[in-house]
Formats: C-alpha cells, sequence, structure tokens
C-alpha cells in the first residue's frame, strides 16, 4: 500500500519535472521563433516606410523607378524570409501530427540540384562558397520533387551560413540498388561528435552565437523526416576543423504505405505516403 502510494508520488514527480521541462522548452522556442520573426519584419518596415517618405515627398519625379525598385526588392526578400520560417513551422505540424504527405514522381536529381544551386547562385557566391558539382545525368528516383527540393535548399543554406568562404563540394551517385546517393561537403567548422546527432533533433542548434547567424534549429529536423518519409535517411560525418559531409540516401522509390502504419495516411491516387 505505501509502496504503491510512494510509486505514484515519484510518478507525479516525474510527470511535474517533464511538464516543467516542456514548459521551458516552449517557451524558449516561443522567444527563438518570435526573434526570428522579428528579424526579416524589422527591415521590412522601414523599407515601407522609407517608400511612403519618397513618395510623400511631393513631386513625382522626387523618387526614381530605380530607388521603388531597389525598396520593393529588399522587401520582397524579408517577405520570403518570413514565409520560409512560417512553412517550417506548419511542416513540424506536419510531422507532429504524421501528415508528411508526399507527392511522388519520377524525379531527375541532377537536374534538381543543379537548379537549386542556380537559385542560391548569388548567396553562393555573397558568401564565398564556390560550388565544386558532380552530377551523373542518369539518376532518376521516383520521390515528392518539392521536399527533396527543401532537403537540398536546407543542406546549402546550412553551408552558406555555417561555412562560407570555402568551395562546397556537391556529389551525386547512383546506388546499385537505383536509388540515389547525395553528399555535401563543406569546408567550415564541422560539427563536434557530441553534437552530431543533436542538430537532426528540432529546436536544436549548435552555434556559439546564436545572434550571429540566425535560425530556428528546424532544417536537419525536418530534412532527415523528409528523408525518413522516402525511406532513405539523412546523416553528417564530420572532423571538427575539416567541415562537414551530410549525406542524404534515397532508395529507388519510397516504400509502399501500409495501412495498418501509426501515421494517418493520405493515398488519394495510389503514389502517396506519409512520414
Ligand atoms: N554545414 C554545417 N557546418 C557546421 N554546423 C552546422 C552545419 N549545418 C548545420 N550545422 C549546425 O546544426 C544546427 C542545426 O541546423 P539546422 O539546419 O537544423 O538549423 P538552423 O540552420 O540553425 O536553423 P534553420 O535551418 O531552421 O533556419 C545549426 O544551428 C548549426 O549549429
Ligand atoms: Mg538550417
Amino acid at each position: 500500500m505505501i509502496a504503491a502510494r510512494i510509486s505514484t508520488a515519484i510518478d507525479n514527480a516525474l510527470l511535474y519535472e517533464d511538464a516543467q521541462q516542456a514548459v521551458r522548452a516552449r517557451d524558449e522556442f516561443l522567444s527563438i521563433a518570435s526573434h526570428e520573426l522579428k528579424t526579416p519584419l524589422t527591415p521590412l518596415r522601414l523599407q515601407i516606410q522609407k517608400l511612403r517618405y519618397l513618395i510623400r515627398r511631393g513631386e513625382p519625379a522626387a523618387v526614381s523607378p530605380e530607388q521603388i525598385l531597389a525598396a520593393v526588392e529588399k522587401s520582397d526578400r524579408q517577405i520570403a524570409r518570413v514565409v520560409a520560417l512560417v512553412e517550417d513551422l506548419l511542416d513540424i505540424s506536419r510531422i507532429t501530427a504524421g501528415r508528411l504527405t508526399l507527392h511522388v514522381e519520377p524525379v531527375d536529381v541532377a537536374a534538381l540540384i543543379r537548379d537549386v544551386v542556380e537559385r542560391f547562385a548569388p548567396s553562393l557566391a555573397d558568401a564565398g562558397c564556390t560550388p565544386d558539382l558532380s552530377l551523373p545525368p542518369d539518376v532518376t528516383i521516383q520521390a515528392d520533387r518539392i521536399r527533396l527540393d527543401q532537403v537540398v535548399v536546407n543542406l546549402i543554406t546550412n553551408a552558406i551560413k555555417y561555412a562560407p568562404g570555402a568551395p562546397l563540394r556537391i556529389r551525386l551517385r547512383r546506388e546499385s540498388d537505383g536509388g540515389a546517393r547525395l553528399e555535401v561537403q563543406d569546408q567550415g567548422p564541422g560539427i563536434a561528435a557530441a553534437d552530431q546527432e543533436r542538430i537532426f533533433t528540432r529546436f536544436e542548434r549548435a552555434v556559439a552565437d546564436v545572434n550571429k547567424v540566425g535560425g530556428l534549429g528546424l532544417g536537419l529536423y525536418i530534412s532527415r523526416q523528409i528523408a525518413h518519409a522516402h525511406g532513405g535517411d539523412l546523416v553528417v560525418q564530420s572532423t571538427p576543423g575539416t567541415g562537414a559531409t551530410f549525406v542524404v540516401v534515397l532508395p529507388a522509390a519510397p516504400p509502399v504505405p501500409q495501412r495498418d502504419e501509426r501515421a494517418p495516411l493520405t493515398p488519394p491516387d495510389g503514389q502517396e505516403t506519409a512520414a
């Protein structure tokens, strides 16, 4: 009887501690998320105020179309940043609810990677990351094009943020089972062994100065979940001081979803699967 009561008391204490821990994690996340969302909104507001000032200044000739275009382009970049952050938050709730649905189609992985590298060419150049591509043309797999694009974008933006000023090797290979293996190798500071698993957990970051490099700590978590949803994986190999290599392996096609899997499935055309 006493033993049962002690055990209940311990359980309650542990539950209380878990709850406290969860509340702390939530508060910390809210403060990081608000900070991250505010970061692009502040310059956006300044741009809009500047535009208003320029337009209100009277004679139409006072504002050149170039000035307006520059302000609009800057604003557009800030808006894109906010949209990307909100998309990441939506992905987290989709993953948590088991609703990360794949829209599977044949994907030419080399073409997809080349497309992302072209889109990021200005940021890569600004960061001094020279891409060194090895992309054989015959790697076509069944995958979700948009989700795969998201994985490549995450790895490239991480290299830009954490490994600037050095070449970025991107190598694609066709596996013997018809799957794809992608390696994104930077020459940045690398990742300490103790952090190598932690960085794939949501909201986890391993940066010394969080104010210097922005981020929610979601990119790798989401990317690994996407790889898992395809029946593949995303891992890192790194020796601190010599850079990091992120490896994505994807099978030729995602596994066929099982009806009795825990995650709810939404396969309208039999081509979809869920994480
Ligand atoms: N190429 C890299 N070199 C060194 N450290 C890295 C690299 N990529 C990621 N990291 C570390 O892993 C952490 C988690 O990365 P992740 O992409 O999940 O989040 P983030 O970049 O901080 O934020 P987000 O991607 O959500 O904007 C980073 O904060 C950083 O500490
Ligand atoms: Mg990231």
